[in-house]
């Protein structure tokens, strides 16, 4: 059975995009690989975070990991502070990492652009994500389109590794959703939906009131020719809704276009908050009855003893390929 990795940082509320984009793509290929999903929380703690939200925030989405449709029993949800082997291959990649390389990231430059007090962290980020993937020899990485570039400098490291120390790394692929794979901000539709977006009528999170989620809608930033049309270029705003609806109702977005010929975005509108706040419900439901319970934290403890066996396994040979530490005589 071929193997995924995936992550999220529990940075702020897990939105739409988040949803579409990733944990989506999670629940259809649990059945048919070995899966690892991650609450990345120390690639999180690369920008300020504050202690008591950070913990509320790690919590809620393993329990969202669950309530969306993970089943904990095919695949292994862990937290990645609770598996040293991370933080230990991930300052390996560091020193295999060359910086210029790393302050080419797109990331690196959003998220550094005007601000003096700059973590080093912020640039060593993909590093640590390179070995999060090549800790478990992960065919397959499941994620949004905005990941692309760190994906390339993970096969760019394990390939480096491979060639200079031992051929020891799986070289991991790409998996985008065909729709969805950039869902883009309400308010400002050529930006991407972050969940670290200040304007929170920018995103809508999973957790979100039907009432919110109408008032987000309705308010979304669209055009004025009044036509349901796919048009990336010049109709970002209606663009970014077809995809969403075309996503979460799997439906082709030439059959949604063709069911609201001559309707106005009223009516469109309108449906596509149902579809969503439909989507939701299931969810925010399980999610409440997950947060409080014990339950997850069992989830969590036998995830972390799962991905500590197969992750220390690796880290053995990634130091030594590297000549790190001894042999005993
Ligand atoms: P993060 O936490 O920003 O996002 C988690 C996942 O959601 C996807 N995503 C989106 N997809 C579609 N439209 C959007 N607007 C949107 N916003 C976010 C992201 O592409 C991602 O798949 N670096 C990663 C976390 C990470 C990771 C990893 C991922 C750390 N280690 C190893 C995969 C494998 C990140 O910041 O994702």
């Amino acid at each position: 059975m071929k193997t995924i990795f995936s992550g999220i940082q529990p940075s702020g509320s897990v939105t739409l995009g988040n949803y579409i984009g990733a944990l989506k793509q999670f629940v259809e290929l649990q059945d048919e690989y070995n899966c690892y999903f991650c609450i990345v929380d120390q690639h999180a703690i690369t920008v300020p975070q504050d202690r008591l939200a950070l913990r509320k925030n790690i919590r809620s989405l393993a329990a969202l990991y669950i309530a969306v449709g993970i089943d904990p029993k095919k695949a292994t949800l862990f937290i990645q502070s609770e598996v040293p082997a991370h933080a230990q291959a991930g300052w390996m990649m560091q020193c295999l990492a060359y910086i210029g390389e790393l302050e080419r990231m797109t990331q690196f430059k959003d998220k550094s652009k005007g601000k003096d007090a700059v973590s080093a962290g912020l640039l060593t980020y993909p590093p640590l994500m390179a070995a999060d993937i090549l800790l478990y020899q992960s065919d397959l990485v499941p994620v949004g389109d905005d990941q692309k570039q760190h994906l390339e400098i993970t096969r760019d490291l394990a390939e480096r590794f491979n060639k200079k120390y031992n051929d020891i790394f799986t070289i991991p692929e790409i998996r985008i959703p065909k729709v969805g794979a950039r869902i883009m901000s309400l308010a400002e539709p050529t930006k991407k939906m972050s969940k670290s977006d200040p304007n929170t009528k920018g995103f809508i999170t999973l957790l979100d009131e039907p009432k919110q989620i109408e008032k987000k809608i309705k308010s979304a930033v669209t055009d004025s020719e009044g036509i349901v049309k796919y048009d990336k270029e010049n109709k970002p705003g209606i663009s970014n809704l077809l995809s969403i609806y075309s996503n979460l109702n799997n439906e082709s977005v030439e059959d949604i276009e063709a069911r609201y010929a001559g309707k106005g975005y009223g009516d469109f509108k309108a449906d596509v908050a149902d579809v969503i706040i439909h989507t939701l419900a299931p969810i925010q439901e399980k999610y409440h009855q997950l947060m409080n319970s014990t339950l997850l934290d069992d989830i969590l403890d036998e995830g972390a003893a799962k991905a500590n066996a197969q992750a220390n396994k690796m880290l053995k040979k990634m130091e030594n390929a590297m000549g790190l530490g001894r042999k005993r005589k």
